[in-house]
């Protein structure tokens, strides 16, 4: 298991691209399977569950051919409509081939994801959701087995709370349903807009995406089309939080104009950190300025609030901070477990139920740490960076599903880095 070693300083400076976005790529990825032409997506970032997602195209008879950030994609009907334990397990957004073999083939058996570090994270929405579609189906032996005579049907579907995944796994199967479904309390998340945008151009009929509620007619066919992947803003999010913690610039590039003024809004309550877009949004330049931080109050909320996904970074990046520090996860009930780690470090952070109070401390010291899940592995590296000493971040393939050469990105800004393989 690859270990980061990173030795704690006081400043970063320089440019970093920010990759394609990791959570828009795999449900477009996904997508694919809704037609039998070929398909182009640019921009895709080298992930390991990008490489999982293909993987899992790939049992299902898709040849997919993938060299630096471009895939390329053709479908043939799969001789097994099933996607195994095995796959499902290490990634939940596997769950998202499921709309799109259902609308296709009229059946399909994917895996309930497994558990989570994050929370117990069902998935009732989206088969409520397709069962309202007309599609039968049942659980066993940990399978969803899904099927449908004829077509999915166009209907109304009111969601009972917001996610981001049934949102996608519906709007998918919509596009080749029977009528027109009426997508109500949908996510307004931007990868759902990236996903919406990659399938109007593949001939779907969709309109309100952006929106809580989603318009979708269904059609018969879709066909090849040439997409770029939006880019990653909890990547970027991420960067910015580490010139929160350290000190010092950061010019983010490939960005877009949405992106730009998405983080500039979210990191608005903290003070010392100066936003500003370049290039009408392809850039975004990010600076620590001398500013106090009096009080900061941040609770994760669907998008166009704060998101979950940064929580942990942004937390990292407050630890030495003064000032009335408060934080209220709103999206997973258990998406804290970075807290054990930061305080080996150091951190003084209080957690009770889903607030965390940060009392800022003079130093943080480097320490052994352990990786959980994606996002606090990458809390742990913004730590590793305000630290004195020497931080080893261990189990790093947690920050491999969802980063692109970070620790690359980072020693091109000055950071002295280092991955440690075995
Ligand atoms: C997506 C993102 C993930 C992000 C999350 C919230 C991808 C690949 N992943 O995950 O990075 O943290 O959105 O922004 O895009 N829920 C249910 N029933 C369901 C589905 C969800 O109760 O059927 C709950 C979840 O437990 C959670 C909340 O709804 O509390 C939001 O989850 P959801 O938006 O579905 O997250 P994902 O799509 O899995």
């Amino acid at each position: 298991m690859d270990k980061i070693l990173i030795e704690g300083q006081k400043k970063i400076e320089g440019k970093i691209k920010i990759s394609g976005s990791k959570n828009s790529s795999l449900p477009i990825l996904a997508a694919s399977l809704l037609s039998d032409s070929e398909i182009k997506i640019n921009n895709v970032p080298r992930l390991s569950d990008v490489f999982l997602m293909i993987k899992i195209l790939e049992s299902l008879n898709s040849k997919v051919t993938f060299n630096k950030d471009f895939c390329k994609i053709k479908t043939s009907r799969p001789d097994n409509l099933r996607v195994s334990y095995d796959l499902v397990r290490k990634m939940r957004a596997s769950f998202l081939i499921l709309g799109p073999l259902l609308t296709r083939y009229g059946k399909a058996e994917v895996s309930l994801p497994g558990g989570c570090a994050i929370g117990t994270r069902p998935v009732d929405l989206h088969i409520e959701g397709l069962k309202m579609m007309g599609a039968n189906i049942t659980i066993k032996d940990g399978y969803v087995r899904a099927k449908v005579i004829g077509k999915l049907k166009g209907t109304e579907i009111k969601f009972k709370k917001i996610s981001v995944g049934a949102t996608e796994n519906i709007m998918m199967a919509a596009t080749l349903a029977e009528g027109v479904t009426l997508i109500k309390n949908a996510a307004k998340e931007p990868e759902i807009v990236d996903l919406a945008n990659f399938l109007i151009k593949m001939g779907a009929k969709i309109i309100g995406h952006g929106t809580k509620n989603i318009k979708v007619t269904g059609i018969k066919k879709l066909f090849a089309c040439e997409h770029k992947i939006m880019p990653d803003r909890i990547e970027a999010g991420t960067f910015a939080l580490c010139v929160m913690g350290c000190s010092g610039s950061l010019m983010l590039e490939n960005m877009n104009n949405d992106v730009c003024d998405h983080l500039v809004k979210i990191f608005s309550p903290l003070k010392p950190l100066y936003l500003k877009k370049r290039k009408k949004g392809e850039c975004l330049h990010v600076t620590k300025v001398n500013k106090n931080l009096q009080s900061v109050k941040i609770t994760t909320k669907e998008y166009p609030g704060f998101p979950t996904d940064l929580q942990a970074q942004l937390t990292a990046s407050l630890l030495k901070s003064n000032g009335k520090l408060e934080l209220k996860e709103n999206i997973f009930e258990n998406r804290f477990m970075h807290i054990s780690e930061l305080k080996r470090m150091g951190a003084n952070i209080k957690l009770k139920g889903s607030k965390l109070k940060i009392i800022g401390v003079e130093e943080l010291l480097g320490a052994e740490v352990m990786a959980t899940d994606l996002r606090a592995s990458s809390s742990l590296i913004i730590a590793g960076l305000m630290a004195n000493g020497i931080t080893t971040v261990n189990r790093v393939y947690h920050l491999d599903r969802g980063y692109e050469n970070l620790e690359k990105k980072l020693e091109n800004c000055g950071v002295i880095i280092r991955r440690i393989s075995s």
